[in-house]
């Protein structure tokens, strides 16, 4: 294993605990800027001791956007995007000169339309955080939106290994495929045949086909030797199944997002785009082909359309010219240029594999936001403003303030939900972190807690620039809501579809969708956006998508 990626051991941002649920919702009432409020006069009556108001008033500036720098990201990010769609850029950004997005073709031209899938039955293959999903995945029929009972989903969940991240990742892939083929008792399935596959693929990979890629770029702590710009890991995949003889036939390959988008939309006909919260972040959307010009359309009659061209299940303003596009914005701004960076991202930056890339993603996604607040603490403890109590003892503070990506990004979802008046939970995760000499005062639990609500809003706040930046951008050339309906927004919806754990933080989905749409209104569009959680997105996307590919 690599040194670097030693720093994600764990690599594993885990899903948030279940009792923060309760709590959450007494916590929605309240909003994560009032909560912030709150805490900061507790911490002001506290009369702290000098410079720590000063102090935690720097951080909070430093973590602020505002409208703004909002409307710059927006501004910044459609030129970006726009560029990305111009030409193949060739690298995700680390050169310094080059500042494009990718905004990869996924090779879906075609939203997801209930007859092609409704009574069949694929595998499914998830691959890109903690876990290697597999899943059998049967459609039932499809009926007007309702969730239950249209799917039927067999799956397991494999651990990936820190072997396989950074050595033998698609032989271990395909052991587990054998493993899963061999154990899970797929009754329908006959031995001899090989059963189609969507492989959805959660790092920046450039498509040349639906099932072909080559990785562009290793992310998330994962770092096999010799794959990034020469490998097509459906050929990698494909191969390490075939020597072991398993009737697994890989048909499609998608992006998460892609894969979340297309099941958003098979539920939700007005998805525009989807966007993931998860270890990491990244979002795709729907792109008129006519607007995509690095993108040639093969000649009409060859060549396989994914989807056929039914677009009766269309009314978002769907139709048959379009294709999903893999933003890849986690590596938005790698320039640094719009977004408020500061010296913390600056340190976690330069120590987390890419290093220099990623930027918005290590702001946003759940990998790193435990890593975010861990650092700021690390400062305050540093400049005794936090734990001040115990002299020069600070050193021999234990795990979280002294190794790397040991605060988990979960615990954050506990310290913001916890609004009892001696902030026990807080107390309970910090307090075994001290030597057993020292007695955590009040005054440290609430700087722990508005550390925690500052990094969660500024995820939030980065996250809605950008939802409301691609609703525009797409905007911009053709109404994304054809048919307007009424002159009152609220009206006229867009879906965008979301999937991941981050999603879950304690006032985050409030506050990304009240700030996404205040943005829109305030760039003059009549359209409101609505966010679907979509259960099993990533798995179920990628099975639509491959059953359609078998049957175009
Ligand atoms: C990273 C990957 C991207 C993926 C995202 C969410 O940003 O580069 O492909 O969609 O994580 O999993």
């Amino acid at each position: 294993m690599t040194q670097n990626a030693e720093h994600f051991k764990e690599s594993g941002y885990e899903p948030v605990e279940q009792n923060v649920g309760k709590k959450n919702k007494k916590f929605e009432k309240l909003g994560l800027k009032k909560s912030m409020r709150n805490v900061f006069s507790k911490i002001a009556e506290h009369r702290p001791r000098r410079g720590l108001l000063e102090k935690i008033e720097e951080i909070r500036q430093g973590l602020q956007v505002d409208l703004d720098m909002q409307q710059r990201i927006i501004k910044k990010l459609h030129i970006s995007m726009q560029r990305g769609l111009e030409e193949n850029t060739g690298r995700n950004c680390d050169d310094g000169r080059e500042d494009a997005l990718s905004m990869f073709l996924s090779y879906v031209t075609s939203r997801p339309h209930a007859k092609t899938v409704v009574g069949k039955e694929c595998l499914s293959m998830d691959l890109g955080g903690t876990y290697l999903r597999i899943s059998h995945v049967k459609f039932n029929a499809h009926d007007g939106g309702q969730f239950k009972d249209e799917y039927e989903i067999k799956q397991e969940k494999y651990k990936i290994t820190d072997e396989a991240k950074t050595a033998t990742l698609f032989e271990w892939v395909a052991e587990q495929v054998e493993e899963f083929m061999e154990t899970k008792a797929i009754g329908q399935i006959e031995k001899d045949v090989c059963i189609p596959c969507g492989f959805t693929f959660s790092f920046p990979t450039d498509q040349t086909a639906i099932d072909k890629g080559i990785l562009r770029l290793w992310c998330k702590g994962f770092a096999v030797p010799d794959i990034e710009g020469k490998r097509d890991v459906v050929e990698l995949t494909q191969s390490e199944m075939d020597k072991r003889g398993v009737k697994v036939k890989i048909v499609a390959l998608l992006n998460d997002t892609v894969a979340t988008m297309v099941a958003s939309t098979y539920f939700h006909s007005r998805t525009a785009m989807c966007t993931i919260f998860g270890t990491g972040n990244n979002a795709s959307y729907w792109e008129k082909i006519k607007d995509i010009p690095k993108y040639t359309p093969p000649d009409k009659n060859s060549g396989a359309r994914v989807g056929g061209n039914d677009s009766s299940n269309s009314s978002g303003g769907a139709s048959d010219d379009e294709m999903a596009i893999n933003i890849e914005w986690g590596a938005f701004d790698n320039l640094r240029e719009v977004l408020p960076y500061t010296n913390y991202d600056n340190d976690i930056n330069r120590r987390s594999p890419p290093i220099g890339l990623q930027v918005l993603e290590k702001m946003v996604a759940g990998l790193y936001l435990g890593e975010v607040v861990r650092v700021i603490l690390v400062d305050l403890i540093d400049h005794k403003l936090l734990f001040s109590h115990q002299g020069n003892d600070f050193m021999s503070l234990r795990r979280f303030f002294r190794e790397e990506y040991s605060f988990d990004t979960a615990l954050i979802s506990v310290i913001v939900a916890d609004d009892s008046e001696d902030l026990e939970d807080v107390a309970d995760i910090i307090a075994p972190e001290l030597p057993d000499h020292v007695n955590i005062t009040q005054l440290d639990l609430l700087i722990i807690k508005y550390i925690c609500l500052l990094t969660s809003i500024r995820s939030a706040s980065l996250s809605a620039a950008m939802v409301a930046g691609v609703l525009l951008f797409r905007n911009k050339h053709e109404s994304l809501v054809p048919t307007v309906l009424s002159d009152d927004p609220n009206q006229n919806i867009v879906v965008v579809g979301v999937e991941g754990s981050a999603y879950d933080l304690p006032g985050f989905s409030q506050f990304l969708s009240a700030s996404t749409n205040s943005l829109l209104s305030y760039n003059n569009v009549k359209f409101k956006a609505v966010f679907e959680f979509v259960q099993n997105a990533s798995i179920l996307g990628s099975a639509i998508v491959a059953l359609m590919t078998s049957s175009a």
